[in-house]
């Protein structure tokens, strides 16, 4: 797909995806299947997250992938001899879903070597990038987050305040444990709050507040230097 709009300096056009880790909490599923591809419903989270890129204008999906996880990259080819076989027996529905994943943007692969961790993950990301693309989006498959233009919100957060935006979401104080949690300060606006420090995991009673992090993140690329 083709970023339409006039501004793309003002617009996210790469979405980094990170999904070379080891995928441990699935196994034995991800024994032989990488989580990545694992379904939601019928449909990997790698195509929900290309179909979430696409749709807030990104035209490249960063991919970083591990040397035994290249089904990843292959579910986003063309498959003609599925689809041929698929439309030659009428099966127009199919034949469409199997298409979708090739039509929707432009993935690149970038590989990791060893699981060295997300950051380490993301950090790799940088080749992709054009000179003048001074932020990108990450995307976590992990995650899903509707409504699917919610980074359309973050990047016009980062044009208006420059640096980096992270999604948080509202979770009830109780259930903090289970998160990066955001210890943060207002501003004018009253869905955009200031990050000033993050604790993973903390006792509900420790919680510097109840918005903790999902898997959304909109980077300036100063933090490759970081
Ligand atoms: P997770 O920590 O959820 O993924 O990382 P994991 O390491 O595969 O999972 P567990 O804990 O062992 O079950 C979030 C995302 O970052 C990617 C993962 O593939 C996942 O999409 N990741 C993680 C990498 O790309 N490289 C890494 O070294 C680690």
């Amino acid at each position: 797909m083709v970023n339409d709009r006039e501004d793309a300096s003002a617009w996210v056009r790469t979405v980094v995806v990170p999904a070379a880790g080891m995928g441990t909490r699935f196994l034995p599923a991800t024994k032989t299947v990488p989580k990545e591809l694992l379904p939601v419903v019928d449909t990997p989270g790698i195509e929900l997250i290309a179909e979430e890129a696409a749709a807030v204008g990104a035209d490249r999906l960063a991919i970083i992938t591990a040397p035994n996880k290249q089904e990843v990259m292959r579910h986003f080819e063309a498959f003609p001899d599925l689809v041929e076989t698929l439309e030659a027996r009428g099966k127009e529905t199919q034949s469409a879903k199997v298409k979708r994943a090739h039509s929707l943007l432009n993935p690149i692969a970038v590989e990791q070597d060893k699981p060295l961790g997300l950051g380490h993950a993301v950090g790799l990301a940088e080749s992709v990038l054009a000179e003048d693309e001074e932020f990108f989006g990450v995307m976590l498959p992990d995650d899903i987050v509707l409504p699917m233009t919610a980074m359309e919100q973050m990047v016009a957060v980062r044009n208006k305040l420059g640096g980096s935006v992270l999604l948080a979401v509202e979770v009830l104080r109780e259930q903090t444990f289970n998160y990066g949690v955001f210890d943060i300060q207002d501003t004018d606006d009253e869905s955009v709050k200031k990050v000033v420090g993050m604790v993973e995991k903390p006792d509900p009673a420790d919680a510097p507040s109840n918005l903790v992090a999902t898997g959304r993140y909109v980077l300036d690329r100063k933090i490759f230097d970081a």
